[in-house]
């Protein structure tokens, strides 16, 4: 038993084995030098170094390899193995946990069954895939011997500009509490000790995602109400969900730095939401108290200040300064001893509820079957659901299998701009490192039609297109195809002055509308780059955002109608780089003049058959206070073939006493339907549903009017007082 455990544990333990449990470093620390020797990248002395005299309590990364190429799966069975072997023969035998950004998928190693990332799967509006992505990914972790992951990203998209925005659920935060607590179900639910799963870890704890300039770690502005309303239910929701681990927000939300902000790591985090894991520091941002934000004095300063806010495990990550620092403080008593066992106790729990202590080998065995076709099968379903029709003039789409077609643009041959960042290596590998099993768009078009496919196109994103040859060619094909968008990135890398595309694709694009061919715009990439010229003048718009290993084949089969698209945008699709509004916007930004008038609205995504909902009808047209709502919608498929529904509920407070949306998503639900077929869904408003953080901070439901919408629907019913 647990609780026993831990302080059995902790009571044997030296100050300078605490310690070391809070403290976490990057593979490096422990590999040969540069990764020369690819095959052995474990460098032993290093090893026992960090383990019998440092302690520590967790690794996180990957070798790096002279390529930058991944370790197969058994590498990482051995490196892990080897870890868990000197940890076996440490004092007290406490095992290592080993920490990966597996994002999408088991992103650190080949053949990975590689997801669409959070942005896309939010589009799918499928649960059930977020559940599928959870639990496999929990698997191929263990199976490679890894212990934790660092996902899922809980923030909220709401700043298109942000270069992590594609690693969020989207900007809505039903849809983003519901993805979310689903991959963690399917990660590990209640029991993460069993052999096929693993800890998660919310991340970035808390407002990350909000930057006012849209950079990467940079100030968030945000006030308590915004910051309960919008950003702290992922949070909540995780912690419900049973996540052991949250990573805090590497940047400041109203001028303190998340590694300092104890009112949130405290307050909030724990005495509120009952999180009972441990918080891990963002990379090296500790340190960065005194470097960058300068809010220490020091070094030293800085570690005593996270430490006292309730960090409990220090991404270090390339050297041992914090171990250093903190035993010191410890020494002299500047960091008591109650703190430190507070925090090494959290840490114990989670590598106990995770059965490290039980297991001397990879949790899970291979049988050669990594990859299972289970595995495979949702991925390309996931996919296939992710991908946004957008527009469909005159049915252009479908393509005929016939029709000669042009394809070009730089995001057409790529597999690396569908997958993004955190794939293969931080940023996002290069082209070469992918498996060559998986198609690009271009070879899942070849693959799909007998046709004349034309291409015209550079090697890798930066070459440029020969935009002469590329008129040519669209004057003697029948339809261009014409893919565009962003190469990979992440994090302050991916940073950028505005949402336009680059001025060559938009050359290109350009030059291909004058001749007048019909054009299929296809898109690729994290964000929403401003496209609504070309929008205007192309026949259809496929909206990609980042569909992973699969998107190739996925793009196509929906372009050839093997596949009826079901994807809607989880964010508001700009219509101008600063035309920044979110569908769930203040009556303020509606009055007078509507200003949320984006080129495409949140939920928006067409199908190749046509559904029509009607029948809006609540249960209660009056309750008192506390009461459920039920609401019943019918759904039919009006067109002539088989495809799938999302029916979004929305609700809007009429009037309160603080300014309230004018609607927000508060239920969805899925499903398929044949032509012609209906269904009739019913969905329950709770009162949490339709409750909002009123005038002192805390939540309220307040008496009066409710309206709630789905399709062009409206019905209403009033909160009485009791
Ligand atoms: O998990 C990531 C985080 O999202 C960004 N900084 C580094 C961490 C570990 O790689």
């Amino acid at each position: 038993n647990v609780e026993a455990q831990v302080p059995a544990l902790l009571a044997k333990m030296s100050l300078e084995e605490k310690v070391g449990q809070m403290t976490q470093i990057d593979f490096s620390v422990i590999s040969v030098l540069n990764g020369e020797v690819a095959d052995h990248p474990v460098d032993l002395a290093k090893l026992e170094d960090a383990i019998f005299n440092r302690h520590i309590g967790s690794i996180l990364n990957t070798p790096t390899t002279p390529n930058n190429q991944t370790q197969p799966i058994e590498k990482w069975r051995q490196i892990t193995q080897l870890i868990r072997d000197v940890a076996a023969k440490s004092r007290l035998k406490i095992p290592v946990l080993y920490g990966i950004d597996a994002i999408h998928g088991a992103t650190y190693t080949e053949n990975a069954v590689l997801f669409p990332q959070a942005i896309s799967m939010a589009a799918t509006f499928n649960p059930d895939l977020a559940f599928k992505e959870g639990e496999i990914t929990a698997r191929e972790v263990k199976a490679s011997g890894l212990d934790w992951n660092f996902m899922p990203v809980v923030d909220i998209g709401r700043q298109p500009l942000w270069p992590r925005l594609w690693e969020t659920y989207g900007e809505d935060v039903h849809l983003a509490v519901t993805m979310g607590s689903a991959y963690i179900h399917g990660h590990h639910g209640d029991d993460f000790a069993a052999a096929d799963k693993a800890p998660t870890c919310l991340k970035h704890y808390v407002g990350y995602s909000y930057p006012l300039n849209g950079k990467d770690r940079t100030p968030a502005w945000i006030g308590e109400r915004a910051l309960r309303e919008y950003f702290l239910p992922g949070f909540e929701a995780g912690v419900k969900a049973g996540t052991p681990t949250v990573m805090v927000n590497s940047a400041e939300v109203d001028g303190i730095p998340g590694h300092v902000n104890h009112h949130y790591l405290n307050t909030i985090l724990r005495d509120e939401m009952g999180f009972k894991g441990f918080t891990v520091s963002d990379w090296a941002d500790i340190s960065r108290l005194y470097t960058r934000d300068k809010l220490a004095a020091s070094p030293r300063e800085a570690v005593k200040m996270a430490v006292m806010a309730g960090i409990d495990m220090s991404m270090v990550p390339f050297d041992y300064s914090f171990y250093d620092l903190l035993l010191d403080l410890a020494k002299t008593g500047e960091v008591p001893m109650s703190r430190i066992d507070e925090a090494v106790s959290r840490i114990l729990r989670v590598k106990y509820q995770s059965g490290l202590f039980d297991r001397r080998e990879p949790a899970l065995a291979v049988d050669g079957n990594f990859v299972t076709e289970d595995a495979v099968a949702a991925n390309r379903q996931a996919a296939r659901e992710a991908i946004i029709l957008a527009k469909n003039e005159q049915h252009m789409l479908p393509l005929s299998k016939q029709a000669s077609i042009l394809v070009t643009g730089p995001t057409a041959n790529l597999l690396s701009v569908m997958n993004g960042g955190w794939t293969i290596t931080w940023q996002g590998a290069a082209e070469h490192l992918y498996p060559k099993d998986k198609p690009t768009l271009l070879q899942a078009i070849q693959q799909k039609t007998s046709a004349k496919v034309t291409y015209v196109g550079g090697k890798n994103f930066s070459d440029e297109i020969n935009i002469e040859q590329a008129v040519t060619q669209a004057r003697q094909h029948d339809v261009v195809i014409l893919a565009l968008g962003e190469k990979t990135y992440t994090e302050t890398e991916g940073n950028i002055e505005s949402l336009q595309l680059d001025p060559v694709q938009m050359q290109l694009a350009r030059a291909i509308f004058e001749i007048g061919k019909p054009v299929v715009l296809v898109t690729f990439g994290g964000r929403p780059r401003i496209i609504t010229e070309l929008a205007n003048k192309a026949q259809a718009v496929v909206l990609g955002f980042l569909p992973g290993m699969e998107g190739g084949a996925a793009m196509a089969d929906i372009l050839f109608g093997d596949t009826n698209p079901s994807g809607k945008l989880p964010i508001s699709y700009p219509r101008d780089t600063n035309d920044i509004v979110m569908y769930d916007h203040k009556p303020i930004e509606a009055f007078e003049s509507n200003q949320y008038r984006p080129l495409y609205p949140f939920g928006h995504g067409l199908s190749y058959t046509t559904f029509q909902t009607s029948g809006l009808s609540l249960s209660k047209d009056r309750i008192a206070m506390g009461e459920n709502v039920d609401v019943t919608v019918k759904v039919k498929n009006t067109g002539a073939r088989t495809g799938k529904e999302t029916v979004l509920v929305y609700l809007h407070d009429v009037a309160a006493s603080v300014s309230r949306p004018v609607k927000q998503l508060k239920a969805f639900k899925k499903i398929a339907l044949k032509a012609g077929a209906e269904q009739i869904l019913q969905f329950t408003l709770t009162p949490q549903d339709m409750s909002f953080i009123g005038v002192d901070m805390r939540r309220v439901v307040e008496p009066g009017e409710f309206e709630v919408m789905v399709g062009t629907e409206t019905a209403g019913f009033q909160v009485v007082k009791p």
